[in-house]
């Protein structure tokens, strides 16, 4: 039964690696830290290495990166990938050094390509402590991904990678933690309609204050805002969903159901109305979620 620790990090393409890393720093909140590559700028919201990577390319998501329990998952992680008959090699070397971390294992989920490596420790930065500042960020909370068969998807998830499914909102979006991870959700699978796409990832946010005074900060700062400040059905989280300088969708959020390892609650099946979404029902700008490509590095598979 493979083990996980949390959502380790995330990399993204952007256009303009220095533009974004001022907008993740300065109105984010995240702090600019060192690293041993060129090509990534490295932010962070805790004491790990890097939560957030930023390298140049075409607007979207570049590789999710979970944390494992220990070492000791890589080998039935590698087992499990291969009876499912998914793609998976050791993570090469100058990846694991770009990302200080030690071995591991990368994937492809199978219907978006997307990039997903799994890996036991990352070194510590050498940077001074994370302290928070424009909003008290807690972590980084999530990454949501739309694919054409999202169903297909959230098997994968589940009877490959052991996740758990924690709810679904019928046909819509299924939240998944990663087990034994309390937190509702570390990843979640919208149905995509047919394309593939990152949807929006999270910080979480330890103030109900930072949802709203973030609201203002942002529209000050003419950052578009794009949903909320809402509440969500499933998870019980509040949110703030607002645009970066690529339009890819960030997500603030404050609280959120965590889950014992042993005994937890049944998922639940929620109707696929507004209120499960958000139970404050306020509008949705067209632009959250309209920027956020998959790169696809799949062996054989060229985008
Ligand atoms: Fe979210």
């Amino acid at each position: 039964m493979i083990r996980y620790q949390r959502l380790g990090y995330l990399a993204l393409n952007v256009r303009d690696i220095g533009r974004s890393q001022a907008f993740y720093r300065d109105h984010v909140g995240l702090q600019s830290v060192g690293g041993r590559s060129a090509d990534v700028r490295y932010l962070r919201c805790s004491d790990k290495h890097h939560d957030i990577a930023l390298y140049r390319g075409a607007p979207g998501l570049k590789r999710a990166g979970f944390q494992l329990e220990s070492e000791r998952e890589l080998a039935p992680l590698r087992r499990a990938l291969e009876a499912a008959g998914t793609p998976v090699t050791d993570i090469p070397a100058g990846d694991c050094a770009a990302m200080h971390h030690g071995p591991g294992l990368r994937t492809w989920e199978p219907v978006s390509g997307a990039t997903l490596d799994f890996y036991a420790a990352m070194e510590p930065s050498d940077a001074p402590p994370f302290v928070p500042t424009v909003a008290k960020i807690q972590r980084l909370g999530h990454f949501v991904l739309r694919t054409a068969d999202a169903a297909a998807t959230a098997r994968w998830f589940t009877e490959v990678l052991n996740f758990r499914i924690s709810d679904q909102i019928d046909g819509a979006v299924t939240f998944m933690r990663c087990f034994p991870n309390p937190l509702h959700h570390s990843f979640g699978v919208g149905n995509g309609k047919g394309k593939n796409g990152l949807h929006h990832f999270n910080f979480m946010v330890s103030d109900a204050d930072d949802i709203g005074t973030s609201l203002w900060r942002l529209k000050k700062l003419e950052v578009p805002v794009v949903n909320g400040p809402g509440r969500h059905l499933p998870s019980g989280s509040m949110f703030l969903y607002y645009l970066d300088p690529d339009g890819l969708t960030v997500e603030y959020s404050f609280g959120m159901e965590e889950f014992p390892e042993q005994g937890a609650r049944a998922p639940r099946v929620l109707p696929p109305v507004s209120k499960s979404f958000d139970i404050w029902e306020g509008p949705v700008d067209p632009r959250k979620s309209a920027v956020g490509a998959i790169e696809q590095s799949r062996p054989g598979v060229h985008a």
